[in-house]
């Protein structure tokens, strides 16, 4: 790790580096595209150790730093975690490790959900770790004034994007189950984990018009360009940048799916 600090000379025209437990975090990746298309990225899904979700804290952590690590030796200049998980469990190990690399991560979205006007009732899906986790307690307690906050833990529901299933009828069935005893009382949904922005669609035919749906993505991004503007990094290219993924299973079926996600309508 010290060598990897050591050599960091960074650069504005290199790539903008993205990762999650797995595939998900392409939801956010999209995000980044729109707000910055002129950036070339890498995405690293971790596959082969997902979910982190339902991991213990140390391992999530370890985890995260060796994807953080892996790349900065691709030759990434900032690091966008993409994943609620990992930033719940280790930004601030990140931060102190990193100091000097524009690092962002991603939250639920419970502020603009709960400040909806009229005391709203949020709920609030994530993985169960990111539930249990300070960083989460914190945000709600922020909160906890203006809306009833629901957390919803959904273990298993990423699995199903992780298997290419983002309409399937059991999904629908899981995502039934899981959500019905919810959907007459709230008022908003908070996807507080990158895989569910997939789901998306099933989540707003089960709930109905009057819920409406929150997603980090875009105000990640944004955060993003923020930092690389103030650092001076973001690229001088004026044309459409490229986007690499990697994948911890290193199958060419991995790759094909974060290509099926990346463009999905
Ligand atoms: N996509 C991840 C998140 O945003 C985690 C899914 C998992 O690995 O459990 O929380």
């Amino acid at each position: 790790m010290e060598e990897i600090r050591q050599n960091l000379a960074l650069d504005r025209n290199q790539p903008v580096g993205v990762f999650d437990s797995g595939v998900g975090g392409i939801s956010v990746l999209r995000e980044l595209c729109k707000v910055m298309p002129e950036e070339n990225y890498i995405y690293f899904g971790d596959s082969i150790n997902a979910p982190y979700g339902t991991k213990p804290l140390e391992e999530i952590r370890r985890l995260t730093i060796a994807n953080v690590e892996f790349l900065l030796r691709q030759g990434a200049k900032g690091i966008v975690v993409a994943c609620n998980t990992a930033t719940a469990a280790a930004v601030r190990v990140l931060r102190n490790m990193y100091p000097d690399i524009p690092l962002v991560g991603i939250e639920p979205a419970l502020k603009p959900a709960a400040l909806q006007p009229g005391h709203p009732t949020v709920l609030v899906m994530a993985t169960p770790m990111t539930i249990q986790l300070e960083k989460y307690k914190t945000l709600m307690m922020r909160y906890e004034q203006k809306a009833d906050i629901i957390g919803l833990p959904c273990p298993g529901l990423m699995e199903f994007v992780e298997t290419g299933n983002t309409d399937g009828e059991d999904l629908k069935q899981f995502l039934e189950e899981l959500l019905s005893p919810y959907l007459r009382e709230i008022d908003s949904i908070v996807l507080g984990c990158t895989h569910y922005p997939f789901v998306r669609r099933m989540i707003e035919e089960l709930a109905g018009e009057r819920v409406r749906i929150f997603d980090g993505g875009n105000g990640t991004a944004r955060e993003m360009c923020r930092r690389l503007t103030k650092a001076g990094l973001r690229t001088s290219r004026r044309e459409r940048g490229t986007v690499t993924f990697e994948n911890s299973l290193a199958k060419e079926e991995e790759i094909e799916l974060s290509w099926n996600l990346f463009q999905k309508k």
